[in-house]
């Protein structure tokens, strides 16, 4: 689905950047050109990072809680 009509950004495409780091509307912007002409797409963005770095912490979470049961096995 697109988010971005004027540069033709999909929600995937936005998931990818936030998931290799950009997390501020001011990366996505700077990095795939999110709100740079009409800004209509602003809000949906913003949703859609807003989604992203909560499922980006809870995998965060949930490795790290894996990691410290696979280190008291070895203890
Ligand atoms: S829809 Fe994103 S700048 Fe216009």
């Amino acid at each position: 689905m697109y988010v971005c009509i004027c540069k033709g950004i999909t929600e995937n495409k936005l998931r990818e950047a936030i998931h290799q780091g950009a997390d501020r509307m001011r990366d996505l912007k700077s990095t795939l050109g999110v709100t740079e002409q009409c800004g209509r797409c602003a809000c949906h963005a913003k949703q859609v990072l807003d989604e992203a770095l909560s499922e980006k912490s809870q995998l965060l979470h949930n490795m790290q809680s894996h990691s410290a049961c696979a280190c008291d096995a070895y203890l």
